[in-house]
Parts: structure tokens; C-alpha cells; sequence
């Protein structure tokens, strides 16, 4: 098991807590992502980074990528990557949906900070940072809404110094409200702490 306290690099959680419902899962409102964004955005400026541009992992990155913005008020590019099928089961490995090769030549030099919903197996994030690596920028940090608490098949390349997690969870499946079908049934939810069937 590849723990987080063996990386170099300094670990932030957040004591503001999701609650699993009665079947296991996470219902996260949108009101708590936003609480959970901002925590996240105090810490990273408490920590003295400063990062240049924000590089959002799409699709889950998005969101959170953009509330971000509001208090860091830093730029946004992005990139598509998919592991997951339809089916919520990973392929045999990410694949890039879309590439940021036309700005890939401003990354030289800058702080950049990649920026998902979830580490999950925490392949796609190695993907990512090994691609932006290539680049030279001055600094990767990594910020994610949600670190699971489980064994990684991808490893964070050892220049990564800085993560920052708003949230450790369980390794149980994790309900966003950008997924939800019926938004005001995943509210009701999410508030109550009572998981639907
Ligand atoms: P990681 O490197 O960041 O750990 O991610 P990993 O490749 O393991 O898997 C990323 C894919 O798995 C993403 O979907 C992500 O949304 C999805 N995923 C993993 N765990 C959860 C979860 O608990 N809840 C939800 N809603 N999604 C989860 P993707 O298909 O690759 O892309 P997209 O859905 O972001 O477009
Ligand atoms: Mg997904």
C-alpha cells in the first residue's frame, strides 16, 4: 500500500466531513463542493502557493475547477481524459479525449495546478502530471475534491511536491450533483444523509 505520508510532499485534509448514506455511498450537494472548494483554496494560498494557471482534468475537474477560479482567480485550461466506460468500470488505460497542445508552450516556467474531482486508482492523475512534466513548468501542485483511502495503481511522480485533498474518504462510490438526474431528489439527499436504492 502506497500511504501518503511516505510522499515527500505536504498533505492537507479537511475536517469538513461527507457522510455516507445507509447503502455506502457519498451524496455530496453542491453547497457542501463549494464549502469544501473554498477550504481548499484558503489552504492552498496558506501554503504559500501561488499558482499561475489552473489545469482542470475533464470531465469531474471542471466544476470544481471553475469555483476555484472564484477564489483564486487564476486562469483555466483544460483536458479530457476518460478512464472510466459507461459502465463505471476503468479501460485498460486513460485516454485522452482532448490535449492542451496549442498551450502546451505556456506551460514553461509557470506554477500549475492540476486540478480533479476524485483520486480514485490515481492512474489518470499520473498521466496527466507525467504529460505536463514534459513541459517544464516551474511547479505541479495537485488539488482534489476527494482522495480515496485505498491502494493507488498510479504513482504521483516524485517533482510533485504539494497535494491537497479537501476531503479523505472511504473507498465507496462518491454521488456528485453533475451527475444527478434529478437534482432536487440528490439535494434531499445529500442533506439528509439518507442514501436512495
Ligand atoms: P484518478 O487517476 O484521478 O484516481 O482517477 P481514475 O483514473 O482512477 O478514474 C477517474 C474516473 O473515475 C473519472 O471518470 C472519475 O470521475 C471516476 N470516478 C472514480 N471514482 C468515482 C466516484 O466515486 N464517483 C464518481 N462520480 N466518479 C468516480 P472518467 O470517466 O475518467 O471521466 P469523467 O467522469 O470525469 O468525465
Ligand atoms: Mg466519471
Amino acid at each position: 500500500m502506497e500511504s501518503l505520508a511516505a510522499h515527500p510532499f505536504s498533505f492537507y485534509c479537511f475536517v469538513h466531513m461527507a457522510h455516507s448514506g445507509m447503502d455506502g455511498r457519498y451524496f455530496l450537494s453542491y453547497e457542501h463542493i463549494h464549502l469544501s472548494v473554498r477550504a481548499l483554496a484558503d489552504r492552498i494560498r496558506g501554503e504559500g502557493f501561488h499558482p499561475d494557471l489552473i489545469v482542470a482534468i475533464g470531465s469531474g475537474g471542471f466544476i470544481p475547477a471553475r469555483i476555484l477560479k472564484t477564489f483564486l482567480e487564476i486562469p483555466i485550461f483544460t483536458v479530457g481524459i476518460s478512464y472510466y466506460g459507461p459502465d463505471n468500470k476503468p479501460g485498460p488505460a486513460p485516454r485522452a479525449i482532448q490535449w492542451i497542445d496549442e498551450v502546451e508552450k505556456k506551460l514553461a516556467g509557470r506554477r500549475i495546478l492540476l486540478v480533479d474531482e476524485v483520486d480514485d486508482s490515481r492512474v489518470t492523475l499520473e498521466y496527466c502530471l507525467k504529460e505536463l512534466l514534459k513541459h517544464s513548468p516551474a511547479e505541479i501542485a495537485v488539488a482534489v475534491l476527494h482522495n480515496k483511502k485505498k491502494d493507488k495503481k498510479g504513482k504521483l511522480p516524485p517533482e510533485i511536491r504539494r497535494y491537497f485533498a479537501g476531503e479523505e474518504l472511504d473507498d465507496k462510490w462518491i454521488c456528485y450533483p453533475w451527475d444527478a438526474r434529478d437534482i432536487t431528489e440528490h439535494e434531499k439527499i445529500a442533506r439528509s444523509g439518507i442514501a436512495a436504492h
